[in-house]
Protein backbone atom coordinates (compact mmCIF):
# COMPACT_ATOMS: atom_id res chain seq x y z
CA UNK A 1 0.00 0.00 0.00
CA UNK A 2 2.99 2.84 0.94
CA UNK A 3 4.83 1.41 -1.85
CA UNK A 4 2.08 2.05 -4.40
CA UNK A 5 1.18 5.47 -2.96
CA UNK A 6 4.91 6.23 -3.22
CA UNK A 7 4.93 4.95 -6.94
CA UNK A 8 2.04 7.16 -7.55
CA UNK A 9 3.34 10.67 -6.32
CA UNK A 10 6.45 9.78 -8.08
CA UNK A 11 4.78 9.22 -11.12
CA UNK A 12 2.81 12.66 -10.97
CA UNK A 13 6.53 13.74 -10.27
CA UNK A 14 7.44 12.66 -13.48
CA UNK A 15 4.57 13.59 -15.23
CA UNK A 16 4.59 17.45 -14.24
CA UNK A 17 8.41 17.49 -15.33
CA UNK A 18 8.14 16.17 -18.64
CA UNK A 19 4.44 18.16 -19.50
CA UNK A 20 4.79 19.78 -22.41
CA UNK A 21 3.40 23.35 -22.39
CA UNK A 22 3.40 25.38 -25.46
CA UNK A 23 0.26 28.09 -25.21
CA UNK A 24 -1.44 29.52 -22.62
CA UNK A 25 -4.72 27.13 -23.16
CA UNK A 26 -1.86 24.64 -21.88
CA UNK A 27 -0.28 26.90 -19.39
CA UNK A 28 -4.40 27.08 -17.55
CA UNK A 29 -4.75 23.39 -17.48
CA UNK A 30 -1.77 22.83 -15.99
CA UNK A 31 -2.75 25.51 -13.44
CA UNK A 32 -6.05 24.08 -13.14
CA UNK A 33 -4.56 20.31 -12.63
CA UNK A 34 -1.26 21.21 -10.22
CA UNK A 35 -1.28 24.70 -8.87
CA UNK A 36 -5.08 25.70 -8.55
CA UNK A 37 -6.85 25.60 -5.41
CA UNK A 38 -8.59 22.32 -6.55
CA UNK A 39 -5.53 20.61 -7.40
CA UNK A 40 -3.91 16.38 -7.59
CA UNK A 41 -1.36 16.95 -5.33
CA UNK A 42 -2.95 18.91 -2.52
CA UNK A 43 -5.54 15.99 -2.46
CA UNK A 44 -2.61 13.83 -1.80
CA UNK A 45 -1.62 15.48 1.60
CA UNK A 46 -4.89 13.37 2.76
CA UNK A 47 -3.09 10.28 2.63
CA UNK A 48 -0.19 10.78 4.93
CA UNK A 49 -2.36 9.27 7.49
CA UNK A 50 -2.27 5.98 5.63
CA UNK A 51 1.55 6.08 5.65
CA UNK A 52 3.23 4.10 8.46
CA UNK A 53 4.91 6.24 10.76
CA UNK A 54 8.23 5.92 10.11
CA UNK A 55 8.02 6.85 6.40
CA UNK A 56 5.39 9.74 6.70
CA UNK A 57 8.40 12.12 6.85
CA UNK A 58 9.93 10.95 4.09
CA UNK A 59 6.35 11.14 2.13
CA UNK A 60 5.74 14.75 2.79
CA UNK A 61 8.85 15.61 1.92
CA UNK A 62 8.08 13.98 -1.16
CA UNK A 63 4.71 15.71 -2.02
CA UNK A 64 6.90 19.11 -1.26
CA UNK A 65 9.11 18.38 -3.75
CA UNK A 66 5.94 17.84 -6.44
CA UNK A 67 3.79 21.13 -5.47
CA UNK A 68 7.23 22.97 -5.33
CA UNK A 69 8.46 21.31 -8.94
CA UNK A 70 4.65 22.51 -10.45
CA UNK A 71 4.75 25.55 -8.87
CA UNK A 72 8.16 26.55 -10.40
CA UNK A 73 7.11 24.80 -13.66
CA UNK A 74 4.24 26.99 -14.32
CA UNK A 75 6.02 30.36 -12.83
CA UNK A 76 8.91 29.99 -15.48
CA UNK A 77 6.55 29.09 -18.57
CA UNK A 78 3.80 31.80 -17.36
CA UNK A 79 6.49 34.41 -17.86
CA UNK A 80 7.89 32.46 -20.97
CA UNK A 81 4.88 32.90 -22.84
CA UNK A 82 4.22 36.73 -21.63
CA UNK A 83 7.45 37.55 -23.38
CA UNK A 84 6.72 35.72 -26.62
CA UNK A 85 3.47 37.67 -26.19
CA UNK A 86 4.91 40.77 -25.87
CA UNK A 87 7.40 40.44 -28.74
CA UNK A 88 4.75 39.08 -31.19
CA UNK A 89 2.66 42.47 -29.65
CA UNK A 90 5.27 44.62 -30.03
CA UNK A 91 5.54 45.64 -26.66
CA UNK A 92 8.14 43.65 -25.60
CA UNK A 93 11.03 45.75 -23.75
CA UNK A 94 14.22 45.34 -25.13
CA UNK A 95 16.44 47.73 -23.25
CA UNK A 96 19.63 46.79 -25.41
CA UNK A 97 17.67 48.03 -28.78
CA UNK A 98 18.56 51.63 -30.34
CA UNK A 99 16.14 54.10 -29.24
CA UNK A 100 14.19 56.31 -31.08
CA UNK A 101 14.49 59.68 -31.81
CA UNK A 102 14.14 62.11 -29.38
CA UNK A 103 12.27 65.08 -31.56
CA UNK A 104 14.19 68.36 -31.43
CA UNK A 105 12.43 70.66 -29.77
CA UNK A 106 12.97 74.36 -31.74
CA UNK A 107 14.15 77.72 -30.96
CA UNK A 108 11.31 80.72 -30.99
CA UNK A 109 11.91 83.71 -34.28
CA UNK A 110 11.99 86.26 -31.81
CA UNK A 111 15.09 84.22 -29.63
CA UNK A 112 17.20 83.16 -32.27
CA UNK A 113 17.01 87.25 -33.33
CA UNK A 114 17.75 88.21 -30.13
CA UNK A 115 20.41 85.21 -29.18
CA UNK A 116 21.58 86.68 -32.88
CA UNK A 117 21.75 90.64 -31.98
CA UNK A 118 23.37 89.67 -28.03
CA UNK A 119 26.24 87.85 -29.68
CA UNK A 120 27.41 90.46 -32.33
CA UNK A 121 27.21 92.94 -29.60
CA UNK A 122 29.22 90.93 -27.01
CA UNK A 123 31.93 90.24 -29.55
CA UNK A 124 32.66 93.99 -29.08
CA UNK A 125 32.20 94.07 -25.61
CA UNK A 126 29.30 95.15 -24.62
CA UNK A 127 27.06 93.36 -21.50
CA UNK A 128 23.75 92.59 -21.03
CA UNK A 129 21.81 93.51 -18.40
CA UNK A 130 18.17 92.52 -18.10
CA UNK A 131 15.79 94.59 -16.08
CA UNK A 132 12.38 94.99 -14.74
CA UNK A 133 9.72 94.69 -16.66
CA UNK A 134 7.24 96.77 -14.23
CA UNK A 135 8.43 100.17 -14.21
CA UNK A 136 7.68 103.45 -12.20
CA UNK A 137 7.11 106.16 -14.59
CA UNK A 138 10.53 108.21 -13.18
CA UNK A 139 12.78 105.92 -14.83
CA UNK A 140 10.51 105.46 -18.15
CA UNK A 141 9.81 108.48 -19.01
CA UNK A 142 10.99 110.96 -16.41
CA UNK A 143 14.77 110.24 -16.49
CA UNK A 144 14.37 109.85 -20.17
CA UNK A 145 14.02 113.58 -20.31
CA UNK A 146 10.40 112.84 -21.59
CA UNK A 147 8.08 115.68 -20.41
CA UNK A 148 5.03 115.23 -18.41
CA UNK A 149 2.55 116.19 -21.35
CA UNK A 150 4.29 113.75 -23.95
CA UNK A 151 1.71 112.06 -25.41
CA UNK A 152 3.36 108.67 -24.63
CA UNK A 153 2.84 108.93 -20.93
CA UNK A 154 -0.62 108.87 -21.90
CA UNK A 155 -3.14 105.69 -20.71
CA UNK A 156 -4.06 105.63 -24.40
CA UNK A 157 -0.34 104.22 -25.23
CA UNK A 158 0.71 103.16 -21.68
CA UNK A 159 -0.17 100.47 -19.60
CA UNK A 160 -0.62 101.54 -15.84
CA UNK A 161 -1.10 99.01 -12.80
CA UNK A 162 -4.62 98.97 -11.91
CA UNK A 163 -5.11 101.83 -9.46
CA UNK A 164 -1.98 103.38 -10.28
CA UNK A 165 -0.16 106.66 -12.25
CA UNK A 166 3.03 106.11 -11.03
CA UNK A 167 3.43 101.78 -11.97
CA UNK A 168 3.81 100.69 -15.66
CA UNK A 169 4.31 98.06 -18.04
CA UNK A 170 7.65 100.04 -19.47
CA UNK A 171 7.08 101.02 -23.25
CA UNK A 172 10.65 100.59 -23.74
CA UNK A 173 13.86 99.54 -22.60
CA UNK A 174 15.39 102.97 -22.28
CA UNK A 175 13.99 102.78 -18.96
CA UNK A 176 17.40 100.63 -18.36
CA UNK A 177 19.33 103.16 -19.28
CA UNK A 178 18.25 105.06 -16.55
CA UNK A 179 18.16 102.01 -14.11
CA UNK A 180 22.12 101.51 -14.94
CA UNK A 181 23.35 105.27 -15.15
CA UNK A 182 21.75 105.95 -11.60
CA UNK A 183 23.73 102.60 -10.18
CA UNK A 184 26.54 102.43 -11.88
CA UNK A 185 29.89 104.58 -12.88
CA UNK A 186 30.91 104.66 -16.45
CA UNK A 187 32.78 103.49 -17.96
CA UNK A 188 29.51 101.62 -18.92
CA UNK A 189 29.05 99.38 -21.95
CA UNK A 190 25.61 97.47 -21.96
CA UNK A 191 22.79 95.94 -24.09
CA UNK A 192 19.35 95.40 -22.46
CA UNK A 193 17.48 93.13 -24.36
CA UNK A 194 14.06 92.32 -23.30
CA UNK A 195 10.02 92.73 -23.40
CA UNK A 196 8.22 95.78 -24.01
CA UNK A 197 4.81 97.20 -23.82
CA UNK A 198 2.52 99.53 -25.87
CA UNK A 199 -1.35 99.82 -25.77
CA UNK A 200 -1.96 99.42 -29.48
CA UNK A 201 -4.51 97.45 -30.90
CA UNK A 202 -3.32 94.06 -32.11
CA UNK A 203 -2.93 93.89 -36.42
CA UNK A 204 -1.00 91.86 -38.01
CA UNK A 205 1.12 94.62 -38.18
CA UNK A 206 1.46 95.62 -34.63
CA UNK A 207 1.17 94.09 -30.87
CA UNK A 208 0.60 95.18 -27.59
CA UNK A 209 3.71 93.23 -26.40
CA UNK A 210 7.25 93.20 -28.25
CA UNK A 211 11.04 92.81 -27.88
CA UNK A 212 13.21 95.25 -27.82
CA UNK A 213 17.10 95.71 -27.73
CA UNK A 214 18.38 98.55 -25.72
CA UNK A 215 22.24 99.44 -26.30
CA UNK A 216 24.08 102.10 -24.27
CA UNK A 217 27.94 103.45 -23.94
CA UNK A 218 28.82 106.00 -21.65
CA UNK A 219 32.33 106.89 -21.48
CA UNK A 220 35.03 110.04 -21.83
CA UNK A 221 35.31 111.32 -25.05
CA UNK A 222 32.77 109.14 -26.54
CA UNK A 223 31.71 110.48 -30.16
CA UNK A 224 28.85 109.93 -33.20
CA UNK A 225 31.39 108.39 -35.01
CA UNK A 226 31.92 105.81 -32.37
CA UNK A 227 28.28 105.21 -32.56
CA UNK A 228 28.38 105.32 -36.52
CA UNK A 229 30.96 102.79 -36.70
CA UNK A 230 29.88 100.20 -33.80
CA UNK A 231 26.10 100.55 -35.67
CA UNK A 232 27.92 99.56 -39.11
CA UNK A 233 29.91 96.74 -37.22
CA UNK A 234 26.26 95.65 -36.06
CA UNK A 235 24.70 95.81 -39.35
CA UNK A 236 27.43 93.74 -41.17
CA UNK A 237 27.64 91.13 -38.58
CA UNK A 238 23.68 90.77 -38.81
CA UNK A 239 22.75 91.42 -42.78
CA UNK A 240 26.28 90.54 -44.69
CA UNK A 241 29.46 92.00 -45.14
CA UNK A 242 28.38 94.08 -47.75
CA UNK A 243 25.57 96.08 -46.10
CA UNK A 244 25.15 99.65 -46.32
CA UNK A 245 23.47 101.99 -43.63
CA UNK A 246 22.39 105.41 -43.50
CA UNK A 247 21.63 107.31 -40.87
CA UNK A 248 18.40 110.15 -40.99
CA UNK A 249 17.62 112.88 -38.56
CA UNK A 250 15.41 112.10 -36.09
CA UNK A 251 13.83 113.25 -32.74
CA UNK A 252 14.07 111.07 -29.33
CA UNK A 253 13.38 112.73 -25.83
CA UNK A 254 16.48 111.45 -25.00
CA UNK A 255 19.31 111.58 -27.56
CA UNK A 256 20.60 114.78 -28.83
CA UNK A 257 21.30 114.58 -31.97
CA UNK A 258 18.90 111.35 -32.55
CA UNK A 259 18.88 109.60 -35.87
CA UNK A 260 17.44 106.85 -36.95
CA UNK A 261 19.78 104.23 -38.86
CA UNK A 262 18.35 102.23 -42.17
CA UNK A 263 19.95 99.52 -43.93
CA UNK A 264 20.10 98.65 -47.41
CA UNK A 265 17.40 96.00 -48.25
CA UNK A 266 17.96 96.43 -51.97
CA UNK A 267 14.78 95.87 -54.44
CA UNK A 268 15.17 93.02 -56.24
CA UNK A 269 11.63 91.79 -56.47
CA UNK A 270 8.07 92.56 -55.52
CA UNK A 271 8.35 92.03 -52.20
CA UNK A 272 11.24 93.97 -51.61
CA UNK A 273 9.58 96.87 -52.81
CA UNK A 274 6.44 96.17 -50.49
CA UNK A 275 8.63 95.82 -47.66
CA UNK A 276 10.93 99.04 -48.20
CA UNK A 277 7.87 101.12 -49.57
CA UNK A 278 10.16 101.28 -53.15
CA UNK A 279 12.94 102.71 -51.37
CA UNK A 280 15.05 99.50 -50.81
CA UNK A 281 16.20 100.95 -47.08
CA UNK A 282 14.81 99.56 -44.31
CA UNK A 283 14.58 101.13 -40.90
CA UNK A 284 16.02 99.19 -38.18
CA UNK A 285 16.93 101.30 -34.91
CA UNK A 286 16.54 104.56 -33.25
CA UNK A 287 19.92 105.77 -32.06
CA UNK A 288 21.92 108.88 -30.92
CA UNK A 289 24.02 110.84 -28.30
CA UNK A 290 22.67 110.38 -24.79
CA UNK A 291 20.67 113.57 -24.05
CA UNK A 292 23.01 115.84 -21.67
CA UNK A 293 19.56 115.93 -19.54
CA UNK A 294 19.02 112.22 -19.34
CA UNK A 295 23.29 112.30 -17.45
CA UNK A 296 22.43 114.61 -15.33
CA UNK A 297 19.06 113.04 -14.07
CA UNK A 298 21.03 110.06 -13.45
CA UNK A 299 23.47 112.13 -11.39
CA UNK A 300 26.43 111.95 -14.56
CA UNK A 301 28.11 114.83 -15.13
CA UNK A 302 28.05 115.62 -18.92
CA UNK A 303 31.12 117.90 -18.89
CA UNK A 304 33.07 114.83 -18.41
CA UNK A 305 31.38 112.15 -19.20
CA UNK A 306 29.62 111.45 -22.47
CA UNK A 307 27.60 108.66 -24.90
CA UNK A 308 25.50 106.82 -27.30
CA UNK A 309 22.30 104.84 -27.15
CA UNK A 310 20.43 102.71 -29.44
CA UNK A 311 17.16 100.42 -29.23
CA UNK A 312 15.55 98.08 -31.92
CA UNK A 313 12.72 96.16 -32.42
CA UNK A 314 13.21 92.06 -32.24
CA UNK A 315 9.75 91.24 -34.31
CA UNK A 316 10.52 93.38 -37.63
CA UNK A 317 13.97 91.71 -37.79
CA UNK A 318 12.37 88.20 -37.01
CA UNK A 319 9.73 89.04 -39.39
CA UNK A 320 12.12 90.07 -42.35
CA UNK A 321 14.60 87.28 -41.39
CA UNK A 322 11.86 84.58 -41.99
CA UNK A 323 9.71 86.20 -43.72
CA UNK A 324 6.64 86.08 -41.53
CA UNK A 325 3.85 88.02 -42.52
CA UNK A 326 1.59 88.35 -39.43
CA UNK A 327 3.37 89.30 -36.14
CA UNK A 328 0.52 87.59 -34.43
CA UNK A 329 1.95 83.97 -35.02
CA UNK A 330 4.91 85.14 -33.12
CA UNK A 331 2.86 85.38 -29.83
CA UNK A 332 0.34 82.66 -30.42
CA UNK A 333 2.62 79.46 -29.48
CA UNK A 334 1.19 77.88 -32.40
CA UNK A 335 3.29 74.54 -32.63
CA UNK A 336 2.77 74.09 -36.61
CA UNK A 337 4.32 77.53 -37.24
CA UNK A 338 6.92 77.05 -34.04
CA UNK A 339 8.40 73.69 -35.52
CA UNK A 340 9.51 75.30 -38.71
CA UNK A 341 12.25 76.82 -36.23
CA UNK A 342 14.00 73.20 -35.67
CA UNK A 343 17.78 73.26 -36.16
CA UNK A 344 17.71 77.57 -36.59
CA UNK A 345 19.72 78.46 -33.67
N1 LIG B 1 13.09 103.90 -27.04
C1 LIG B 1 12.89 104.15 -28.46
C2 LIG B 1 11.58 103.51 -28.87
O1 LIG B 1 11.07 102.69 -28.18
C3 LIG B 1 14.01 103.57 -29.27
C4 LIG B 1 15.30 104.30 -29.07
C5 LIG B 1 15.60 105.38 -29.85
C6 LIG B 1 16.17 103.92 -28.08
C7 LIG B 1 16.79 106.06 -29.70
C8 LIG B 1 17.37 104.61 -27.89
C9 LIG B 1 17.67 105.68 -28.73
O2 LIG B 1 18.25 104.28 -26.97
O3 LIG B 1 18.84 106.34 -28.54
O4 LIG B 1 11.08 103.82 -29.91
Amino acid sequence: MTADIFARVQHILTIIKEEKIENAVELESFRIKYVGSKNEIKGLFGEIKHIENDRKKEFGQLLNDVKQAAEEKYEAFKSRLLELDEVQSGTFLDLTAPCAPIPAGSRHPVSIVLNRIIQIFERIGFVVAEEREIEDDWYNFTAMNTPEDHPARDMQDTFYLKGSTKELLRTHTSSVQARLMTTQKPPIRIIAPGRVYRNETISSRSHCQFHQVEGLYIDKNVSFADMKQTLLYFAREMYGAETEIRLRPSFFPFTEPSAEMDVYWGLKNEDDYRITKGTGWLEILGCGMVDPNVLINCGIDPEEYSGFAFGMGIERQAMLQFKITDIRQLFENDTRFLKQFVGIV
